[in-house]
């Protein structure tokens, strides 16, 4: 009697145990995954921001500055990035004079021919307070007029009659074919 009574006490402490172990296993895969999940965010609550050295700051101030310069310069495939415009004869003119008041957008959205230019150049001397571009203008008219010209997509292409060929047109079969339908 008081020998089975002890077997039962071990093996209900023993199945008591198990469940332990393994609860506790679970326990500690459950902490394992969050701090694998959120453990790096969690970190940077209680991090204390370190100051950035006065050496790396300096070094970053002139990246920055020589990044901004080379961006207000940049050219790729022959286009100024920063304006859009092209890089050619006349770019700087036609910068410090056409991007004074709006962007540069509205010169290379445009297309024209050198009369076409010059139009919208009087337009604006008239009616937006364009100044009299005196020896500048025939530099600004020579690069509108050769890189915004008028593009040959825009335009149809003419019709080349003789390739054309031509069909005569048989109103009285047209109609048989209706009829038959
Ligand atoms: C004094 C200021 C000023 C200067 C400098 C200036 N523009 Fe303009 N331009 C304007 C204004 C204002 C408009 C009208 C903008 C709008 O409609 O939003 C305009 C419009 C334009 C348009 C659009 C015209 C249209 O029919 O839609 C073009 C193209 C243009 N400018 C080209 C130039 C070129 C090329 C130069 C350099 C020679 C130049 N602009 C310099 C003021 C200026």
């Amino acid at each position: 009697m008081e020998e089975k009574n002890t077997e039962k006490y071990f093996a209900a402490n023993q199945s008591y145990l198990f469940g332990f172990l393994v609860n506790l296993t679970l326990l500690v895969c459950i902490a394992l995954l969050l701090y694998g999940v959120f453990g790096e965010s969690m970190r940077g609550i209680f991090a204390q921001p370190q100051p950035v050295p006065e050496v790396v700051q300096k070094q970053n101030r002139k990246q920055r500055a020589v990044a901004a310069v080379d961006d207000f310069d940049r050219v790729e495939n022959g286009i100024h990035v920063p304006t859009g415009l092209v890089f050619a004869e006349g770019f700087d003119v036609v910068r410090g004079t056409c991007t004074a008041c709006h962007s540069a957008k509205l010169v290379t959205q445009n297309r024209a021919t050198r009369a076409g230019w010059k139009g919208m150049i009087r337009w604006m001397q008239k009616t937006q307070g364009l100044w009299n571009l005196g020896k500048n203008e025939p530099i600004i008219l020579d690069y509108l007029a050769k890189h915004y010209a008028p593009t040959e997509a825009v335009r149809r292409p003419g019709l080349d009659v003789a390739a054309i060929e031509w069909y005569v047109l048989d109103l009285a079969e047209e109609a048989v074919v209706q009829k038959q339908k």
